[in-house]
């Protein structure tokens, strides 16, 4: 018989956007979403989890797929540790370091997403950005042009790889927060990464000064990271701004209210730039 679990009985661990968090036992959390609705999203992330675990990739344990007090819940091991982003406030001076871990990390974890069921980013981007209505008819034009000329890949696409969704247990990194995950060109994701890590926005609640130390860490952190990426896997920087534009205009659907006004100053710059003949592998320096 499977045992009831009752979420008020135990104990909250952590709250992400997404999810609350609630500790099960020592050993293993539960992964519980806020909105009934987002079962099928729940269900890609326990594919893909599934998927790189059998390919020795570094994330947690899931265990089952569960409803909880009609929620979407995901039963999975228990990392105990600090996040990469806890890490990088505890010992600043690593900063490059992480910033280099980070880059290796995300080339490392990718795979086939081969057979996963995975949404296309290319579709998922053509389904998302129309409905934005913060982008002007002209502008959107400009971006869904660019969006028909990408090419299509079939990597696992993380959809938000960022030092937050990092847990480092005994020295060892592993990825979690698969929610968003897609089928795609892993350079999308990369440009994903790099176009948050720039664009930091200012919380409410945050000095001018904490606000500066802040954008100046992620500026550091995002330069290491790109370049250690090309290191890695050189790519192309035009491909690599094209889907900035792609990634920066679904974040002005979905994303923060406080990031949307530098993604759009952001289109704006790379449209403007395109009218004028700047060639797109400079455009990723307008963030
Ligand atoms: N397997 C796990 N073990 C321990 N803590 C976890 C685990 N997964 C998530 N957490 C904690 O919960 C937080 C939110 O989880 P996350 O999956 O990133 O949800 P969200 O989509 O809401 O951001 C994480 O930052 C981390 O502190
Ligand atoms: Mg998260």
């Amino acid at each position: 018989m499977i045992k009831m679990i009752e979420l008020n009985k135990l104990k909250l661990l952590a709250q992400g956007g997404q999810a609350e968090i609630y500790e099960l036992d020592e050993n293993k959390v539960i992964r519980v979403l806020r909105n009934k609705e987002d079962e099928e999203y729940l269900k890609v992330e326990l594919s893909v989890m599934k998927s790189l675990k059998e390919k020795d990739k570094a994330v947690p344990t899931v265990y089952e797929y569960r409803k909880i007090e009609e929620r979407p819940s995901l039963i999975m091991e228990r990392l105990n540790g600090d996040s990469m982003l806890e890490q990088i406030r505890k010992s600043p001076l690593q900063i490059l370091n992480y910033a280099e871990r980070l880059a290796t990390l995300h080339m490392e974890i990718a795979d086939s997403a081969e057979g996963l069921g995975l949404i296309s980013i290319n579709d998922r981007a053509a389904h998302l950005i129309p409905k934005s209505e913060l982008l002007e008819p002209k502008l959107k034009e400009f971006i869904l042009t660019i969006l028909s000329e990408m090419p299509r890949g079939n990597d696992i696409c993380h959809g938000d790889f960022h030092p937050g969704n990092i847990i480092i247990t005994k020295g060892q990194y592993y990825v979690i927060d698969w929610f968003g995950a897609t089928s795609g060109n892993k350079l999308s994701d990369i440009a994903h990464t790099y176009l948050i890590l720039r664009n930091t926005p200012r919380l409410p609640g945050i000095t001018g000064f904490q606000n500066f130390i802040i954008s100046r860490s992620a500026s550091v952190i995002s330069g290491r990271y790109l370049s250690t990426c090309a290191k890695l896997q050189p790519f192309d920087r035009s491909e690599f701004s094209r889907w900035m534009v792609i990634r920066a205009a679904e974040r002005v659907f979905y994303g923060s209210p406080f990031e949307k006004e530098a993604l759009i100053k952001f289109l704006r710059k790379c449209w403007n730039a395109q009218a004028s003949g700047v060639q797109a592998n400079r455009w990723w320096q307008f963030i």
